[in-house]
C-alpha cells in the first residue's frame, strides 16, 4: 500500500466516486482521441482542386478557422508599450451620474466643478475605494471654457474651476489618486465645447503639464475616415511628453455603429483602452443591449483585449443612493410579503423621486440584483471598471458590490483576458473567463451565470463544466464568489451543477483545478 503527499482531505464521497472517476478518465482519453482522430481526417484546402468543394470545405470547418484567425490574431496583437493599464483601469468617471450639469447656482453639490472631483477623490480615498483598486478621478466633457485662452490651449471654465486644473490634479495627487480628463478628436466635444482636432500637440502638452495621468479622448464632431491616423497622431503626442498617460480612445464606438470594422491591432498598438460601443445609462435595457453586442461580436474583438490595452463596455453604471436604496429595499420586502411585484410602481416612484430631489438626470438605477450581475459580467469581461455615482450617498450595500475583492480580483487578473458567452440554456446566459492561478496546464475559471429571464422567481438550472468547455481530468473546485460563506464543492467535469438565478440577477462561480498530487491514491 502506497499513499501519495495529501495537500487537500477529500471527502469520503469524493473517495468513493474515485473508481467511477477513472472510468470517467477513460472514457475522457477515448473522446479525447476521437477528437483527433477526427482533425486527421480534414484535408487541407489546397488538396482541394473544386472550388465548389473548397468553399464546401470552409463552409463546413468554419469554427476551426475561426479559432485559427483568433489565435492567429492573439500571436500578432502587439500592445502599446507605455508599461500602463496592466490590468483594466479602474476609477471613477463623471458623465453616467453628473452628466453635463453646470448650473452650480441650483445644483452647487451637483454641477461638473472642481468642488465635486475634490468630494469624489476625497471618498475614494477615505471609503475604502482606493484600496480596493480605484485610483483614477476622472473629469468627463463640460469642464472647459468655451473658448481657448490666448495661447490657444484649453481653459477650465472659471467660474467652476477658479482654482484651474493643476491645481485640483494636485489635490488629487495628494490623496494617493491618479487624475483624468477628457477631450475630443472632432471639432466640438459631444456636448459643445472646444475639440482638440487643430489642437492635438498643444493639448498633450497642456494635458502633461496639468499632470494628468489618464485621457478619455472622444470622437463627436469628426470625420471616421481620419480617426484611425488622428487617434494615433494623439498617442504619438502624449508619448513625447514623457508622461504616463493612460489613452483611451472612443474611436470603435464611432466606427462600429458605422459598419467600419475597426482596425483593433492598430488601436491595441496606440490606445490602453477603447470604447467598442453604444454609452451606458443607467438602466438594465441598456446594460443588456450593450452585453448582447459584446456576445455578437465576442469573436471578432475578444483576443484584442489584453494586458495594456482593452475593449471597454463603458462605465458601471451601479448608482443608487442612500435614499432611493432604502426605497427600493421597502418595495422589495413589500413584494416578499405581499406576493407582488411593485416594479411598474418603482418607476414612476424614482421619476417623481429624482425630481423632487431636483436629479434631473433620467438616472432611474439598477436593482440590487442588477448592479451585481454587471459588476460580476464586467468583471467577467476585463472591463474597466469606471464607477459612475455619487459616492457621497450611495448605499453601503452598493458600495459593498464595487469593493466585492474577489469580483476585482476576476477583473484585474493578471492574464487580462475577456471572457465570453459559451452557453445559454432556458433564456440564462453562461460566460466563462479564464483566470489563474493555472494548474497542471489547465486555467482556473470565472463563470457567471446571467438570467435574462422575467418570470419572477429563483430559476433552477444545470450545467455541467464539461458544457462550458472545462475540461480538467481530476475536476475542479468550484466556490460562490457572492456567497462566501458557502462551502467550496469538488465538481467532476461532468457531474450536473445546480444553481438557482434571480430574475435579471447573476451566480457567479470561481471553478479551480484540482491537482492530481492533492488526490490520495491508494494503490
Ligand atoms: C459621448 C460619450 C460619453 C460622454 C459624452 C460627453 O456621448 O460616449 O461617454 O463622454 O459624450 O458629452
Amino acid at each position: 500500500m502506497a499513499s501519495f503527499p495529501v495537500k487537500r482531505t477529500l471527502s469520503a464521497d469524493y473517495k468513493a466516486q474515485s473508481a467511477e472517476s477513472a472510468f470517467e478518465r477513460a472514457r475522457l482519453s477515448v473522446f479525447k482521441a476521437n477528437t483527433f482522430k477526427n482533425a486527421r481526417v480534414l484535408k487541407l484546402p489546397w488538396q482541394l482542386q473544386n472550388p465548389e468543394k473548397r468553399e464546401v470545405y470552409f463552409t463546413k470547418n468554419r469554427k476551426m478557422f475561426e479559432i485559427l484567425w483568433t489565435l492567429l490574431a492573439i500571436a500578432s496583437v502587439k500592445a502599446l508599450d507605455n508599461g500602463l493599464a496592466l490590468t483594466p483601469p479602474m476609477g471613477w468617471l463623471a458623465w453616467q451620474r453628473f452628466r453635463c450639469l453646470t448650473d452650480c447656482i441650483t445644483y452647487p453639490d451637483e454641477c461638473i466643478s472642481e468642488n465635486l472631483f475634490k468630494a469624489m477623490a476625497d471618498r475614494m480615498s477615505s471609503d475604502g475605494y482606493l484600496e480596493a483598486g480605484y485610483e483614477y478621478v476622472i473629469i468627463d466633457d463640460c469642464w472647459a471654457s468655451k473658448e481657448r485662452d490666448n495661447d490657444s490651449r484649453l481653459q477650465p471654465d472659471p467660474a467652476r474651476f477658479p482654482g484651474g486644473i493643476k491645481n485640483l490634479s494636485d489635490y488629487i495627487h495628494s490623496k494617493g489618486l491618479k487624475f483624468g480628463i477628457y477631450a475630443d478628436y472632432g471639432t466640438h466635444t459631444c456636448a459643445g465645447y472646444p475639440g482638440s482636432i487643430d489642437y492635438l500637440k498643444i493639448d498633450a502638452q497642456t494635458f502633461a503639464e496639468w499632470g494628468v495621468d489618464y485621457l478619455k479622448l472622444d470622437g463627436c464632431y469628426a470625420d471616421v475616415e481620419t480617426m484611425p491616423e488622428g487617434y494615433g497622431e494623439m498617442g504619438q503626442y502624449l508619448n513625447e511628453t514623457g508622461r504616463p498617460i493612460v489613452y483611451s480612445c472612443s474611436q470603435p464606438a464611432y466606427q462600429e455603429p458605422k459598419g467600419i470594422n475597426p482596425n483593433y491591432t492598430k488601436l491595441a498598438e496606440t490606445c490602453n483602452l477603447w470604447r467598442n460601443w453604444d454609452d451606458i445609462d443607467d438602466a438594465w435595457s441598456n446594460v443588456t443591449n450593450i452585453l448582447g453586442w459584446f456576445s455578437s461580436n465576442q469573436d471578432r474583438i475578444a483576443s484584442f483585449s489584453g494586458p495594456g490595452h482593452w475593449n471597454d463596455p463603458d462605465m458601471v453604471g451601479i448608482s443608487a443612493n442612500a435614499e432611493c436604496g432604502h426605497i427600493r429595499r421597502l418595495l422589495d420586502s413589500v413584494d416578499r410579503i405581499t406576493g407582488t411585484n411593485s416594479s411598474t410602481m418603482r418607476v414612476s416612484l424614482d421619476e417623481d423621486y429624482y425630481i423632487h430631489d431636483s436629479l434631473l438626470l433620467g438616472n432611474f438605477g439598477l436593482s440590487y440584483e442588477q448592479s451585481k450581475a454587471q459588476m460580476a459580467i464586467w468583471a467577467i469581461l476585463a472591463a474597466p471598471l469606471l464607477m459612475s455615482v455619487d459616492l457621497r450617498t450611495i448605499d453601503p450595500i452598493f458600495r459593498d458590490i464595487l469593493q466585492n475583492k474577489d469580483v476585482i480580483a476576476i477583473n484585474q487578473d493578471p492574464m487580462g483576458v475577456q471572457g465570453r458567452l459559451v452557453l445559454t440554456k432556458s433564456t440564462i446566459d453562461i460566460w466563462t473567463k479564464p483566470i489563474t492561478p493555472h494548474i497542471e496546464g489547465s486555467d482556473s475559471y470565472a463563470i457567471g451565470v446571467l438570467s435574462n429571464r422575467v418570470d419572477g422567481y429563483p430559476y433552477r438550472l444545470n450545467f455541467t463544466l464539461l458544457e462550458l468547455n472545462l475540461t480538467h481530468i481530476y475536476g475542479y473546485t468550484i466556490k460562490d464568489v457572492y456567497d462566501p460563506s458557502s462551502e467550496p464543492r469538488d465538481v467532476d467535469i461532468d457531474q450536473l451543477i445546480f444553481v438557482r438565478v434571480k430574475p435579471s440577477g447573476v451566480v457567479l462561480l470561481t471553478a479551480t483545478p484540482n491537482s492530481a498530487i492533492n488526490v490520495s491514491l491508494i494503490i
